[in-house]
């Protein structure tokens, strides 16, 4: 028996500040290099590297997947936030590679990790889905619909990659983030801007076309391999750059911070060339924008949260810094948010 319908007074309270209050990640243990790619298709180390910024990625075991990847890097978040799982009222998982088309994945999360007072629900914004989640939460959260919610992103790309491609499979890699979010304690600020939008005349530029109702999936579509990620790279790359400068801008604007006053930079971690144009576009130097797609390439809907946790962990990431994420995916999707740490 679970108490999801647990009653959700509105007070008349005025919209409140929204923070992150514990982060965590999951990284499945093989690592899948450039040197194993040369063995499978027809590219080089190189190549991947001075593209891309691409050095290895991690690949989910065969038995492991979305919901087991977004339930690990729940788990270490809750411990983080010093949160009870039962204190969650609402789970949110972006991802493009849900277990099933449905149930929603987060359904399963929610029972994995115990959140038995949680409402669930996938969102489908592809790379840009963590950050939809994060500015989803914010609203329930400063609403005071909910006191604490968990988003998560997490994705095994590696399931819907077409290992035949060279253009595609050395990109993608599998992982999860996550975040708890609560009102923002006392005298802090949390979020300060955010910015989300979309471009749905560009859907077919990035995309997997079979698997929904457009295209079930028959002998012939698979054949085809229909059911993986199909890309224009370079369209892609143009829309990427100007998606994201424009977003970040307009986060930034509404925040009332300029570029100077960031201490670091989280983009969305498809290609380092993408990253260093908006870095360049935005004046921000290149030490204080935080990467890691050298070491997991693009985990979509992941990356954010996997770096954000991975340098909170570290140190880098200290109490009062101002960051801004950005990121794109496809749709087109864009987001952005500046917050207060
Ligand atoms: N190894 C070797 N050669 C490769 C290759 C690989 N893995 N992948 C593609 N090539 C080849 C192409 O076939 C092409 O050959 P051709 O000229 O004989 O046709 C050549 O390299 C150049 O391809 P091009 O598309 O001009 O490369 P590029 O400089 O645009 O880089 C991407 C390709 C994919 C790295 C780049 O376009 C990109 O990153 N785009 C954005 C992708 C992205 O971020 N997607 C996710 C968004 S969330």
């Amino acid at each position: 028996m679970t108490n999801n319908n647990r009653p959700h007074p509105r007070p008349a309270h005025p919209r409140r500040n929204v923070a992150i209050v514990g982060t965590g990640s999951y990284l499945p243990e093989r690592i899948l290099s450039n040197a194993d790619l040369e063995k499978m298709v027809d590219t080089t180390d190189e190549w991947i590297l001075s593209r891309t910024g691409i050095s290895q990625r991690r690949i989910a075991a065969d038995n492991e997947f979305t919901s087991d990847m977004a339930a690990a890097a729940a788990r270490i978040a809750i411990k983080n936030a010093g949160i009870a799982p039962d204190d969650i009222d609402l789970v949110i998982l972006a991802t493009s590679t849900p277990d099933t088309i449905f149930p929603s994945t987060a359904c399963r999360i929610q029972h994995a990790i115990g959140a038995t007072g949680a409402a669930s629900f996938d969102l489908q914004a592809a790379c840009s889905g963590f950050l939809y989640g994060m500015i989803i939460a914010e609203q329930f959260i400063a609403s005071h619909m909910h006191e604490t919610v968990l988003v998560i992103g997490a994705e095994k790309l590696s399931s819907i990659v077409n290992w035949e491609d060279r253009n595609t499979c050395v990109l993608f890699g599998d992982g999860a983030g996550a975040v708890i979010m609560q009102a923002a304690p006392e005298g802090k600020h949390g979020i300060l801007a955010s910015d989300m939008g979309a471009d749905g005349a560009q859907t077919d530029i990035l995309h997997m076309p079979a698997g929904g109702c457009r295209m079930p999936v028959t002998a012939d579509v698979l054949a085809q391999k229909q059911n993986t990620i199909h890309m224009s790279g370079k369209e892609v790359y143009r829309y990427a750059v100007g998606a994201m400068n424009a977003s970040a801008e307009r986060s930034l604007q509404l925040s009332g911070l300029t570029t100077d006053q960031l201490q670091w930079v989280i983009p969305h971690q498809a290609n380092l060339r993408i990253i260093n144009s908006v870095r360049e576009r935005l004046g921000v130097e290149e030490g204080r924008v935080i990467l890691n797609l050298n070491r997991y390439g693009n985990t979509s809907a992941a990356c954010i949260p996997i770096a954000l946790h991975e340098n909170c962990q570290s140190g880098k990431i200290k109490p009062g810094d101002h960051i801004l994420m950005v990121a794109f995916g496809g749709g087109l999707t864009w987001a952005s948010i500046v917050l207060e740490w």
